[in-house]
């Protein structure tokens, strides 16, 4: 592929027009990046913006398009429901949440019963709300460096400055940073946050305050791929069966992208709850809520006492539903194949770029797992914010992202923003990243 001189004109234009209208020109605070583009269609593993360069994407809308853009099976199954319904009622229910529902129990191990919703927002959201029902507790702790959501109890602490929280503590707590104003301080004083891979700062805040829970991405997606050390996940279990809080897994990232199983199947420790969104439907808007039958049979508790109030009116919207089942079922075609060719695309983007980084001489390295990956400036795998924040070259991160933009590779222009990978992605795709790398290294 030549690599094209970029003009931004178009999608200019249409930020400017859109600024007038939307706060910031975007419709979610994060997207709006630098550069400012407005992006017209999709297919595949393949962007186009408005002013019609096309990108290889990595970005994949910040992780659900794990089958590529707009895949015509995901889209027929929707198309199927627009035709022939059934259409979102708002009462009772339908056969085709049923069969999202039975599918989703039969291959995920945590999961015995579902509670479909719209956003990874919301299903965190009624996690903790059913976790503090269940227990009678008010508290909760969350990770540094984790990202749960936007509501209040974990709308904080995700690429906090080491000057705003202070130098690593263990074991201890850091206090609440939240990602913007609005969250009233009695209920920030009820979230308590620890350090990822700190087993001792989880004892040490179950100790001194009644938990009901903890949430945790299995891995830390949302600074990259920060990975559990061993036994890290198994130590959460034994310490949630110890003081009694309810473990929730946010697989909103990891579920459906590395097994349909989530990372609890890979990790081999099982949460009591876990909220699945993202991969799940291929981009369409859906997330569930699943886990252990005795806690998630209280949302129908017959006694409004015990029961969490969990509802929507678009919740098991049968366009997203339908586009859940045509993706888990492409998903779990071939026994994992769509898995195994996802491996080994993400493997030669590591061997290639680890390949590169040497030749030129730089510190760095690839962490990755399946077709998630990142690339860190630093000399090891951070094992935590702290480790991740104080060595790693967030400059060099910055600078390569926007030279690969121009280069027609879209890798979101944050640091350590993780990198994801499409079954329709290409090993030719991976080769033109590749060069594309190389020669912005060399500038
Ligand atoms: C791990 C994780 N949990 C929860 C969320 C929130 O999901 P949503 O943006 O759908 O509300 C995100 C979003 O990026 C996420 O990465």
């Amino acid at each position: 592929m030549e690599i094209q001189e970029q003009t931004h004109a178009k999608s200019k234009q249409i930020f400017e027009h859109n600024r007038k209208y939307i706060p910031g020109g975007v419709m979610s605070l994060p997207r709006r990046v630098e550069p400012e583009l407005a992006f017209e269609r999709a297919e595949g593993a393949y962007l186009w913006d408005a002013d019609g360069n096309r990108y290889v994407d990595y970005h994949a809308a910040f992780a659900p398009a794990i089958l590529g853009h707009n895949d015509r099976r995901v889209n027929a199954a929707v198309e199927e429901i627009l035709k022939h319904g059934p259409s979102l009622s708002g009462s009772g229910t339908n056969a085709l949440e049923g069969r999202l529902a039975e599918l989703m129990c039969t291959n995920i191990e945590v999961c015995e019963m579902v509670q479909i919703l719209n956003t990874g927002t919301e299903a965190t959201m009624a996690a903790i709300r059913l976790a503090r029902g269940f227990t009678g507790r008010d508290h909760v702790i969350v990770m540094q460096g984790g990202f749960n959501g936007s509501h209040n109890d974990v709308a904080c602490n995700v690429l906090t400055p080491l000057e705003v929280i202070g130098p690593r503590v263990s074991p201890g707590e850091y206090k609440y940073v939240p990602l913007g104003c609005g969250v009233p301080l009695a209920h920030q004083q009820l979230v308590h946050i620890v350090n990822f891979n700190d087993l001792e700062s989880v004892r040490y805040v179950c100790e001194r305050y009644p938990i009901a829970a903890l949430i945790t991405e299995p891995i830390l997606q949302n600074v990259g791929i920060l990975k559990p050390q061993p036994g890290y996940l198994q130590g959460l279990r034994d310490l949630a069966d110890k003081h009694g809080f309810i473990l929730i897994f946010d697989e909103v990232k990891t579920g459906f992208r590395y097994s349909v199983g989530g990372y609890s199947k890979i990790g081999g420790v099982r949460p009591d709850l876990a909220v699945f969104a993202k991969a799940m439907a291929n981009g369409y808007p859906i997330s569930a809520l699943v886990g252990r039958r005795e806690l998630m049979q209280l949302i129908a508790d017959p006694n409004p006492a015990k029961r969490p109030f969990v509802a929507g009116t678009y919740n098991g919207h049968p366009i997203s539903v339908a586009a859940a089942i045509a993706t888990i079922e492409r998903l779990l075609e071939g026994n994992g194949e769509i898995y195994r060719k996802l491996e080994r695309l993400g493997q030669q983007v590591q061997a290639g770029i680890e390949s590169i980084l040497r030749s030129h001489g730089i510190t760095g390295l690839v962490a990755r797992q399946g077709s998630a990956f990142c690339i860190y400036f630093m000399d090891h795998e951070p094992q935590d914010w702290h480790d991740l924040a104080r060595n790693h070259d967030f400059s060099c991160d910055m600078t390569l992202r926007r030279r690969l933009i121009e280069k027609g590779i879209y890798f979101f222009p944050v640091e350590t923003k993780q990198c994801s990978i499409s079954a329709a992605h290409t090993e030719e795709d991976i080769d033109v990243t590749l060069r594309a790398l190389d020669e912005s290294l060399r500038l």
